[in-house]
């Protein structure tokens, strides 16, 4: 069975005629030994065996020859390997009654918690530090705590631009179905009014859930994460606004990471402003190095979200006392913030709901 010769030109027929019966020759073989299965594998498969001598031998066939030879030789290979699996579970052998007890274990593969969920994880930690408490506030709602609560009234067109998910109402109608339809809420700002309602002041929460919208882009998908914040007090000022915003944006994205506000309209706050912060794939230029647009911004500044003063109107929807109390809001998105964090280098926001392993495994 051991194989002393080079691989050589075997005619054909003779190489097939060989091959078929090997098996055969293999089974007396395994019958006669008492060896482990890796010496039995060498013995069938090693470099020296006749299976390896004739597999090499494939090379000679004349071309027109060659597939039939192939189809031979594969089945010949599954014969060979159901003999050692057959010979390993009929067979105890020689030193095979004990095992190594010491051996190191194998290592099961470890998870580890999804990138949004660090990011929400280290979001509410930089605002637990101010003083905010995380809330929830519910991610299916009645349409009254996004939109005409927050001083958008029925039908108003602002409603429009939310592209907002509305779903059958599942039960019977009872006192509150009054109160409208029922949506996906498509911003976090549902949480105001109700946040309100506790009638607990000061109010300093952050509120952070999944929001809903009829998008798919670059830049958004249909399910999201906001966190919204509410600060309710006495004489609160933009000045306080605009320190909460400047901490967090140090906290989370670092030095070298600038922020801008822009007036901006939003129903709910006034005054209002869109809060901006320079992209971390571009450095704020809006050109990558090999001078082409940077894919993700195009202009240098990426759009966190909204920020303003809270509108009387919706103090007085949460019973608040619109003499005495007034306060900001701010509400930014968790995937566009996380992916604005240098050094994550994400420049398509879909690519964080592929579900792709190798892509989450980076973080
Ligand atoms: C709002 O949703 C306001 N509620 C924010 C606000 C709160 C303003 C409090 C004033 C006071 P806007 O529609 O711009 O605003 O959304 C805020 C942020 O959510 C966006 O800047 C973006 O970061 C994120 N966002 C919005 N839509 C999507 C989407 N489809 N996919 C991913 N992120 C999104």
């Amino acid at each position: 069975m051991v194989n002393t010769n080079t691989p050589e030109t075997i005619p054909t027929d003779q190489l097939v005629s060989c091959l078929i019966s090997l098996p055969a020759d293999i089974r007396k073989t395994l019958d006669e030994t008492d060896e482990p299965i890796d010496i039995l594998r060498g013995i069938v498969f090693g470099k020296e065996s006749e299976f390896a001598r004739l597999s090499q031998s494939i090379r000679f066939v004349p071309k027109e020859d060659k597939q039939r030879v192939g189809i031979v030789l594969n089945q010949v290979k599954q014969s060979l390997e159901a003999l050692i699996s057959e010979k390993s579970h009929t067979h105890t052998f020689a030193g095979a009654d004990w095992m190594d007890v010491t051996a190191p274990g194998i290592q099961p593969p470890q998870g580890h918690l999804h990138i949004v969920t660090q990011a929400i994880g280290e979001i509410t930690a930089i605002f637990n530090k101010l003083g905010f408490t995380r809330v929830r506030h519910p991610e299916v709602d009645w349409d009254w705590y996004p939109f005409e609560s927050l001083n958008m009234p029925h039908s108003h067109p602002a409603s429009d631009e939310w592209e907002t998910f509305y779903i059958t109402y599942p039960g019977k109608p009872g006192k509150e179905y009054k109160k409208q339809k029922i949506v996906l809420t498509p911003h976090t700002s549902n949480g105001q009014v109700r946040e309100m309602e506790k009638g607990i002041l000061p109010i300093r929460m952050i509120n952070i859930a999944k929001c809903y919208r009829r998008q798919i882009d670059i830049s958004h998908t249909p399910m999201f994460h906001q966190f919204e914040g509410l600060y309710i007090d006495k004489n609160v000022s933009i000045g306080h606004l605009k320190g909460v915003l400047d901490y967090f944006a140090k906290s989370f994205f670092g030095k070298d990471r600038t922020t801008r506000i822009r007036p901006f309209h939003f129903q709910f706050t006034e005054p209002s402003f869109e809060v901006d912060i320079s992209c971390g794939i571009c450095g704020g230029t809006g050109k990558l190095k090999n001078k082409s647009k940077c894919r993700l911004c195009k202009e240098g500044w990426l759009e966190l979200g909204g920020a303003g003063m809270v509108h009387p109107v919706v103090l007085a929807n949460g019973n608040i006392d619109t003499e005495l109390y007034n306060g900001f809001a701010f509400g930014w998105g968790v995937e566009r913030t996380y992916m604005m964090k240098a050094g994550t280098g994400l420049d398509d926001i879909r690519n964080l709901y592929s579900n792709d392993v190798r892509f989450l495994e980076q973080f």
